[in-house]
C-alpha cells in the first residue's frame, strides 16, 4: 500500500478527521479511498471487546472472553516464555475478534502501596516491568496484532489523573519512569503507544515534544502511532506537533476543526499532520493486510492455560513447618468469601466479561473440603456468627484455609487506597481461626501490598495476587502440591504504609505530585535505608530447595563498551521438581553519585528435577552498570569496581563476584574561579596544571612543624581541619589569603589552562 499516495489524495479535512477515533474503539474509514476502520479493545489480561454500548471505565457489557491474571500477578512469575505465551493466546482472541490493537500492557512503576491501580501494573522494578512487557508484546504481536504499551508517562497514581503533574526529575525519569518502557520499545517495537492522562513536569504527555518526539521517536527509535488514553487530549493542535497521532476516543470532530484551522493559519505545519496520518495508517494496513478471523478462539484451552500461568504466578510467602502442600486426604476447612468467589481482576478499563470463572472451592471438589463464608465483601466489620461458624470448621480440619484480601471496592482504576490495610472483618477472621487452628494457612487476592497484622500467627502465607477466572483452579493445585510454587514479588511488601519512600509526598498537593524520593523507589530504598520490610523484592519460597554456586564472569575487567557473562550454577537439592528464579543483582561499589546498593538487571526462570543442576549465563553490558548522567544527559558508567551478585531476592544474596568496568566516555569539565580544590585535585590532568600552585601555597596551608606549633594552635587546627579547608576551598580563596595582582593574573591564567585554552 502506497501510503503516502493515498494521502496526497485526501483533504485537509479528510487527514484531521483520520486523527480520531470514529467511535469508542474505533479509527476512522475513509471508503473514497479504501481505507478501513479497525477496532482496538481492553485491555492488558484479556478482552474487553465492546459490541454495543461502549464505555472506558468497564461500565457496561462486553462480549465473552477469558481474563488472564492481571499484570500484578503475572510480573511475580519472573517468566519471559510465560508472558509471551499469555500475549500470543490474547493476539489469537484479538485476530478471531478483529481487532487490530490490545490496549496493553500497562507498565507504569508501583511507586506507592496505593495506586488504584497496582493490580494492572507489573513491579516497583523498570527492570522486571521491562522484560515482562517485552514478551508479553513479542507473544501477542507474533500474531500481527498491535499492543498498545501504556500509559507513557509517569502515571503511577490515579488521584487527579487528568489534572496532575508528575514532577520528576531527569535522572529519576530515565532510570526508573521511563525504563521499562525504553525496554519494550527497543526490543519489541509495540505497533503502538498510549499517551497518560497527566502532565509530566507541566506538560500533558498528549502534548509533550520532549516525551513523544525527542525521546520515544528521536532517541528509541519508536515506529508506530501514539493515541491517546481516552480524553487525555487537552491542546490538540499542540499534540499534533508534539508526535501525538490518534485522539481517542473522539471529540465529536471539534478537534479536528482545530487542527484544519491551524494547517490553515499557518499555525501547524501540514507535513505534521501527514505524518500522523501516515503512522496510523501504516499500523491499519498491517494489520488489515494479515488480518486472520478464521483464528480460532478455543476459550476453554485458554481457561486452561490461564489456570496454568496464574499457578507460576504465585508466591509462596510463607510455609512454616512445610505445612504445604496440604494432603488431599485430610479434612481442609476453606475460610472466607474469596475462596467461593475469588477477587481475580480489578475495577475498570480492563474489567472482562468472563465467559467462566472457577473458584478454589470449585476446584477443589473430590477433596475432603468444609466451607465457611467468614465474611463479607460488602462490609468491613466482623459479622461474630459468621467467624463462630469459621472457627468450628477450622476446629474440625487438619489445616485451615482462609481465602482474603482486597475486596473490589479497595482498588480500582480511578482512584487510589488510603491505607494498606485489609478489612478489619478478614483480619479478626483470620486471628479468630488462627487460634482455632494451628495449621492456617492465608491465601490472598490483591493487587499490590497489605499490611499483614497476623502473619506471626499463621504458618503459611500464599501470595495469588489478582490471578484470572482460573485462579481457584491454580490455588487448589499449588495448595495441595500439584504444582510447586514458583512466583517472586515484583514489589517489596513494607511492614507500614509510612515505610515507603513515596509516603511523604505521594498524591502531591493540588496538581502536583513531586516524586521527590528519586530514584528510591522499592527496594532500592528499603535497601539503602537498611530498613526490615516484611517481605523483600524477590522473596518467595518453594516446597523444594534450590543451590546456587559457583558464579564466574568471563572477565575481571572491561570497558563500558564490551560485555561480561556471569555464570551461575543451580541445583535442586529437595525431592521434588519445581522452578526456581535466578535474581543478578550489579551494584556499584563506590559512586559520585547517589545509587542503590543493587539493581535488577538479569532474572532467569529455570525448571529442575529433584537433584538436577543446571548452568544460567547473563550477558551484562554497559546498561547493566550505568546511571543516567545528567551532564551528558545519557547512560554513563563511572570507572571503577562494581558487585555482580545473584540472590534469592534483593535481600538474600546468595553469591558475589567483583567486575571492574572501565568508562570510555569523558566527562566534560569547565571549571571557574568557584571550583573547589576537592574537585579540581580529582582531575589528574588539573592537579598537574595546579601543581606550581600547589607548591607555593604548601606554606600557608600545611601544618605548622612540631616546634612552631603551640599546644593552643593544635587544639584549635587539627590536621584534618587543614586538609577539610584545603580541599573545600575555591580556587579564588587563594586571593583571599594573601594574594596580590599577580596571583590574581597567575589564577586567571591557569583557569585558562584547565579549560584547554
Ligand atoms: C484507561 C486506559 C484504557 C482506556 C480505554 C482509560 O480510562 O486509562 O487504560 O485503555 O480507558 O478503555
Amino acid at each position: 500500500m502506497d501510503i503516502k499516495k493515498l494521502i496526497s489524495q485526501m483533504t485537509l479535512e479528510e487527514k484531521a478527521g483520520l486523527c480520531s477515533g470514529a467511535d469508542f474503539w474505533h479509527t476512522k474509514a475513509l471508503e473514497r479511498l479504501g481505507i478501513p476502520a479497525t477496532m482496538v479493545s481492553d485491555g492488558p489480561h484479556g478482552l474487553r471487546k465492546q459490541d454495543e454500548e461502549a464505555d472506558h471505565l468497564g461500565i457496561n457489557d462486553s462480549i465473552k472472553a477469558v481474563c488472564f491474571p492481571a499484570a500484578s500477578a503475572t510480573a511475580a512469575s519472573f517468566d519471559k516464555a510465560l508472558l509471551c505465551r499469555m500475549g500470543e493466546a490474547i493476539g489469537d482472541s484479538c485476530q478471531h475478534e478483529k481487532l487490530s490493537v490490545v490496549l496493553g500492557p500497562a507498565v507504569n512503576i508501583k511507586r506507592s502501596p496505593l495506586c488504584g491501580r497496582n493490580f494492572e501494573y507489573f513491579s516497583e522494578d523498570p527492570y522486571l516491568a521491562g522484560k515482562l512487557s517485552a514478551s508479553f508484546i513479542h507473544g501477542v504481536q507474533s500474531r500481527n496484532v498491535g499492543t498498545s504499551i501504556k500509559h507513557f508517562a509517569g502515571n503511577s497514581q490515579e488521584h487527579r489523573r487528568m489534572s496532575s503533574s508528575s514532577e520528576i526529575d531527569e535522572r529519576t525519569l530515565r532510570e526508573i519512569y521511563l525504563a521499562a518502557f525504553e525496554t519494550a520499545v527497543k526490543e519489541e517495537q509495540p505497533w503502538t503507544v498510549m499517551c497518560s492522562y497527566n502532565r509530566l513536569n507541566g506538560i500533558y504527555a498528549s502534548e509533550n515534544p520532549w516525551l513523544l518526539t525527542e525521546v520515544l521517536r528521536d532517541e528509541w527509535g519508536f515506529e508506530g502511532y501514539v493515541m491517546s488514553d481516552w480524553g487525555a487530549v487537552s491542546d490538540r493542535v499542540a499534540g499534533v506537533a508534539a508526535g501525538m497521532d490518534l485522539e481517542m476516543p473522539s471529540s465529536n470532530g471539534i478537534n479536528d476543526r482545530k487542527i484544519v484551522e491551524a494547517v490553515q493559519s499557518g499555525k501547524l505545519d501540514e507535513s505534521l499532520l501527514d505524518q500522523a496520518v501516515e503512522r496510523i495508517l501504516k499500523i491499519v494496513f498491517r494489520y488489515t493486510e494479515n488480518a486472520k478471523p478464521e483464528t480460532e478462539w478455543d476459550k476453554e484451552a485458554q481457561h486452561l492455560l490461564a489456570a496454568e500461568i496464574a499457578a507460576d504466578c504465585m508466591v509462596l510467602l510463607k510455609n512454616e513447618g512445610s505445612v504445604l502442600p496440604l494432603s488431599p486426604d485430610e479434612e481442609i476447612a476453606f475460610i472466607g468469601e474469596f475462596a467461593e468467589k475469588p477477587r481475580f481482576q480489578g475495577g475498570g478499563s480492563s474489567h472482562i466479561n468472563c465467559f467462566k470463572t472457577t473458584s478454589a472451592l470449585e476446584a477443589a471438589k473430590g477433596l475432603h473440603i468444609t466451607y465457611a463464608q467468614g465474611y463479607s465483601v460488602e462490609t468491613d466489620s466482623a459479622d461474630e456468627a459468621q467467624i463462630a461458624e469459621a472457627v468450628a470448621a477450622a476446629k474440625k480440619a487438619k489445616a485451615a484455609v482462609v481465602f482474603a484480601g482486597l475486596p473490589d471496592v479497595y482498588e480500582s482504576e480511578g482512584y487510589d487506597r488510603s491505607h494498606m490495610r485489609m478489612p478489619e472483618c478478614q483480619n479478626r477472621l483470620i486471628e479468630a481461626v488462627a487460634a482455632a487452628n494451628p495449621n492456617t494457612v492465608v491465601v490472598l487476592h490483591n493487587g499490590s501490598p497489605v499490611e499483614m497484622p497476623w502473619l506471626g500467627k499463621v504458618k503459611a502465607v500464599l501470595e495469588a495476587y489478582l490471578g484470572g477466572q482460573a485462579v481457584g483452579i491454580a490455588t487448589v493445585r499449588v495448595l495441595f502440591g500439584e504444582v510447586n510454587p514458583s512466583g517472586r514479588l515484583p514489589e517489596t511488601f513494607p511492614r507500614k504504609l509510612s515505610d515507603n519512600p513515596s509516603y511523604l509526598f505521594y498524591g502531591g498537593e493540588g496538581n502536583i505530585a513531586e516524586y521527590r524520593e528519586g530514584v528510591f523507589v522499592g527496594y532500592r530504598y528499603y535497601d539503602r535505608k537498611e530498613m526490615e520490610v516484611l517481605f523483600p523484592f524477590g522473596h518467595g519460597l518453594s516446597y523444594t530447595s534450590f543451590e546456587f554456586s559457583n558464579l564466574r564472569l568471563s572477565a575481571g575487567n572491561i570497558s563500558d563498551q564490551e560485555t561480561v557473562t556471569a555464570t551461575v550454577t543451580v541445583k535442586n537439592t529437595g525431592d521434588r521438581a519445581g522452578k526456581t528464579v535466578v535474581q543478578l543483582y550489579v551494584g556499584d561499589e563506590e559512586s559520585s553519585v547517589f545509587r542503590p546498593v543493587r539493581e535488577l538487571k538479569g532474572f532467569e526462570k529455570v525448571e529442575l528435577q529433584p537433584g538436577e543442576t543446571k548452568d544460567v549465563s547473563f550477558i551484562l553490558d554497559k546498561r547493566s552498570f550505568a546511571y543516567w548522567n545528567t551532564q551528558i544527559h545519557d547512560w554513563y558508567v563511572e570507572s571503577g569496581t562494581f558487585s555482580v551478585e545473584i540472590g534469592y531476592s534483593s535481600r538474600d544474596i546468595a553469591l558475589q563476584a567483583k567486575v571492574h568496568v572501565q568508562s570510555t566516555t569523558e566527562l566534560p569539565r569547565h571549571y571557574t574561579m568557584d571550583s573547589i580544590f576537592m574537585d579540581l585535585l580529582a582531575d589528574p590532568k588539573a592537579t598537574t596544571i595546579l601543581k606550581p600552585l600547589l607548591d607555593s601555597m604548601r606554606e600557608v596551608f600545611e601544618p605548622a612543624s612540631a616546634e612552631e606549633s603551640t599546644e593552643a594552635a593544635k587544639e584549635a587546627i587539627s590536621d584534618e581541619m587543614s586538609l577539610a579547608m584545603m580541599n573545600y576551598m575555591p580556587l579564588r580563596g587563594i586571593l583571599s589569603f594573601g594574594g596580590d595582582e599577580n596571583t590574581a593574573r597567575m589564577l586567571e591564567q591557569i583557569l585558562s589552562q584547565l579549560n584547554g585554552n
